[in-house]
């Protein structure tokens, strides 16, 4: 009679044990008979790393042997993928990656920094090593946006890919709007309720979208991935009554990362934009995630959900260990590195749009007079200007103008001729109005 041998488990070891580390050590353990289902055979977790051993962490370490130092995870015999939970471009996290892999191991990451700076050096090396690499989480959370565009869109050309990559910036946005409080008050209200970092920098300027953004675009365009070309402006100077006007001119205020390739060239850029009430991206409210990426046969495909968190990060993770576990290595950027395009970066000014100018000037005669002459004389045509004192500085006033469709590099000459003119009392600052 012959003997049945059940498969041999995927053994994974975690390198990181926080927020998403723990979340996956949960999901495992309480999908553990649906996940060895679907995988084909069970996933176990035999080794873990993380920086403070004695730490108290809400689930039970004492099956999984520890080491001090996460780069050696991926040297263990008993270890056939390393699941790097860490973060950080470079550092540890960096190391680990590379010497899992160098020794002939699976990696996965959240790890967008990472990607976004090494993504390239990775994916080369795992493909010299045939061994795969995956990065699901590391874009929008628990949102399957990879495997959306790398499989279910695989058919497709896509020209345009963006979207809401950044849930704390998106938290912040939408209570501005929900209550008309300043982003400053907004901001630390989020971090004591936890939702944004102690150190938002990475959030609030906008870098966080911008790996995320550099990532989607190599994945969408088949291109090399570009990090360095994303033109990146956070939210930080956005004030209560940017809001108040985009909403009394029929928008909504959102952090948009967009990419699109065309021509051999790739445009890049992480600004605010004002979203008109009925798009779709309009809606998308709180720390939720939504990326549109636009295929030539597919038409526009909207994915959305949880952009962080341990549940929903757990789970795209843990969807890259099942594709493992059933041997899926695929190319880690869809194409193999050396077929990726060379796209150069395309400059902004070819583009052709509306956009939304917020001017803080002094409150006396002849200044508003100043700033419509150089529209005219740059090209730029106004379609609505409205003007009100700030509430929070005497003596100045906020001119907000939103121009006729044209060309970026119009709007761009006129705030040139404008530049170190007494009548500015700051920067102005500029955002697009997202198209259809
Ligand atoms: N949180 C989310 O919702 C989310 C969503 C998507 C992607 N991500 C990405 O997922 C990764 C992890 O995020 P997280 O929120 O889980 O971070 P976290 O809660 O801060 O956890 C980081 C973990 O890494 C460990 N660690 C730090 N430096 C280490 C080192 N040198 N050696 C070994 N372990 C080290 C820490 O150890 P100790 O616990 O001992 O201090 C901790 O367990 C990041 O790349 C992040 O960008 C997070």
């Amino acid at each position: 009679m012959s003997q049945s041998s059940s498969p041999a488990p995927l053994r994974i070891a975690l390198a990181g044990l926080g927020t998403v580390g723990g979340g996956v050590i949960r999901l495992i353990e309480a999908n553990s008979a649906l996940i060895a289902r679907r995988a084909g055979r069970p996933i176990e977790i035999t080794a873990v790393s993380a920086r403070d051993r004695g730490k108290k962490r809400g689930v039970d370490l004492s099956p999984f042997a520890w080491e001090d130092d996460m780069v050696i995870l991926g040297e263990r015999a008993d270890v056939d993928v390393v699941v790097e939970l860490v973060g950080g471009s470079d550092g540890s996290a960096l190391a680990c990656a590379r010497t899992t892999i160098e020794a002939g191991k699976a990696l996965v990451t959240a790890n967008k920094a990472m990607i976004a700076h090494h993504g390239l050096e990775l994916a080369a090396k795992a493909e010299a090593a045939k061994v795969a690499l995956k990065f699901e989480a590391a874009v929008a959370g628990g949102i399957p946006v990879i495997k959306g565009l790398r499989e279910g869109g695989a058919a497709n050309e896509f020209e345009r890919v963006y979207g809401i990559l950044n849930g704390t910036c998106n938290y912040i946005l939408s209570t501005m709007e929900d209550t008309g409080r300043s982003f400053a008050d907004v901001l630390a209200e989020a971090q004591a309720k936890g939702y944004a970092e102690a150190d938002p920098a990475f959030d609030i300027e906008g870098t966080d979208a911008a790996h995320k953004l550099s990532i989607l675009a190599a994945i969408a365009f088949g291109a090399k991935i570009d990090f360095a070309s994303v033109e990146t402006q956070g939210i930080t100077r956005l004030l209560a009554a940017d809001i108040a006007q985009a909403d009394s001119l029929g928008y909504v205020i959102r952090l948009i990362g967009m990419a699109e390739g065309k021509g051999g060239k790739m445009f890049q850029r992480v600004q605010p934009h004002l979203v008109p009430f009925d798009h779709p991206l309009a809606h998308v409210d709180g720390a939720t995630n939504a990326v549109v990426a636009e295929g030539n046969y597919s038409g526009r495909l909207l994915f959305q959900g949880a952009g962080a968190g341990d549940g929903p990060t757990a789970s795209a993770v843990v969807a890259d260990l099942i594709d493992i576990a059933r041997g899926d290595i695929g190319a880690p950027f869809s194409v193999p590195v050396a077929e990726l395009e060379e796209m150069p970066p395309a400059d902004s000014g070819h583009r052709k749009g509306r956009a939304y100018i917020r001017f803080a000037v002094a409150d006396r005669p002849g200044v508003l007079a100043e700033l419509t002459a150089a529209m005219r004389d740059a090209g730029v045509s106004i379609e609505s200007l409205i003007q009100k004192g700030n509430v929070d500085v005497t003596d100045e006033v906020l001119v907000a103008m939103v121009t006729h469709e044209g060309p970026e590099s119009a709007v761009s000459e006129a705030l040139r001729l404008l530049e170190g003119s007494p009548s500015l009392t700051a920067a102005p600052l500029v955002m697009q109005i997202l198209g259809e």
